[in-house]
């Protein structure tokens, strides 16, 4: 059984912050940001938007483009690292409570900003194995409740999002929809990426918790070269491994972290930056949404045929990294 992308769905939160409207104490500009990072406008979430409200909006549209209702969902994942509570319950749970998916399994996929891409496999997964005909599948942030926004180092990067695909099961004799992934963890730099109070290693101790351990930390040059790394080595290994040349892919569809990231694996890989979507000027980094989010704004632009080969690749925090193979299925948008 093939697990094809059905339809898509974004939500991003209304209030648009440029990188002028920064405060002036953080001792940032515009053209430091957009020459180290690509990065010009983030959208920030309400004081009452959660992971799940975010969710909840991009989830809507995908089960509304692709005509299916609510009860048909088997299974939904929602990919994130901030979630609306810590552990439990899932976010996953309240968006299936939300959306009346009332025959919904429910989980959360913790693989920092990988999440989307090992949830495109799950999915597979949870199809092929004929558990499910319909998975909705979520990468969701509000990444801005978790930075100092006193930081300069970190707090310019991030955004807060929401994307969304149904996955169906698809019974033609061709292989097609997610053709093949390769999802890898380096635990090994685990700490390099972190936000290290509130789990059971750090319990939150009001009070006694330091500020800086609430808040997410990173050595960036050191997540800066194992990204450039491994979406070279993401991209070649999936190439490779289906005796594809990379001008038979439509598109790739790398995680947006840093606009010099994806230019540095381009060129250590000799591929054109065409061949990259980049969205990171509009959204900054929304961690497991960025790849979700990209997905659905390149379908409703047109850009998407049936039949075009696609390979969104990630990395994030874990570290994790990966990508997929996904052959393009999707009618465009209504
Ligand atoms: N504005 C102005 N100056 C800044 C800023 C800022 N926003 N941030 C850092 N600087 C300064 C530093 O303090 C440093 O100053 P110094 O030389 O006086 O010490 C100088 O700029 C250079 O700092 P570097 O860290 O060397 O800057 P670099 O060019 O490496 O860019 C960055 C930093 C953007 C963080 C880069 O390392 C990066 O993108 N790393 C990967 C980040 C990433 O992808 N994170 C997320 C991955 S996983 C996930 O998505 C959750």
């Amino acid at each position: 059984m093939n697990a094809v992308i059905r339809s898509t769905g974004t939500y991003v939160p209304v209030r648009r912050l440029s990188n002028d409207e920064l405060p002036k104490e953080l001792g940032t500009s515009d053209e430091w940001i957009v020459s180290h990072t690509g990065i010009r406008y983030r959208h920030l979430a309400a004081d009452d938007q959660a992971a799940s409200d975010l969710a909840l909006e991009a989830s809507r549209k995908a089960l509304h483009r692709g005509q299916i209702e609510p009860e048909e969902i088997d299974l939904i994942l929602v990919a994130t690292a901030t979630p609306d509570f810590v552990g439990f319950p899932a976010t996953a749970c309240i968006v299936q409570e939300k959306l009346g998916a009332r025959k919904a399994a429910a989980m959360d996929i913790a693989a920092g900003c990988t999440g989307f891409i090992y949830g495109l496999e799950t999915a597979r997964g949870f199809i092929a194995s004929g558990f499910a005909r319909n998975v909705l599948l979520i990468g969701a942030e509000v990444l801005s409740r978790h930075i100092d926004w006193q930081d300069r180092d970190t707090c310019v990067l991030f955004g807060d999002g929401a994307g969304a695909v149904v996955l169906s099961a698809d019974s033609s004799a061709q292989p097609t929809g997610v053709l093949d992934s390769y999802i890898r963890s380096d635990g090994s730099g685990a700490r390099l990426l972190e936000r290290t109070a509130g789990g059971s290693r750090f319990p939150f101790l009001l009070g006694n918790t330091p500020q800086r351990d609430v808040y997410l930390k990173m050595d960036g040059r050191q997540v800066y070269n194992f990204a450039v790394r491994v979406l070279v080595e993401t991209i070649q290994l999936l190439l490779e491994r289906n005796k594809l040349s990379v001008e038979q892919i439509r598109y790739i569809v790398p995680h947006q972290a840093n606009i010099r990231i994806i230019e540095a694996a381009a060129k250590r890989a000799k591929i054109p930056i065409e061949k990259f979507y980049i969205n990171i000027q509009e959204f900054a980094n929304t961690s497991a949404a960025t790849i979700p989010i990209a997905l659905a704004e390149m379908q409703g632009k047109h850009m998407l045929e049936p039949g075009d080969l696609l390979l969104p690749v990630g990395f994030g925090a874990g570290l994790t990294y990966g990508g997929n193979l996904v052959r393009w299925t999707a009618p465009h948008h209504l």
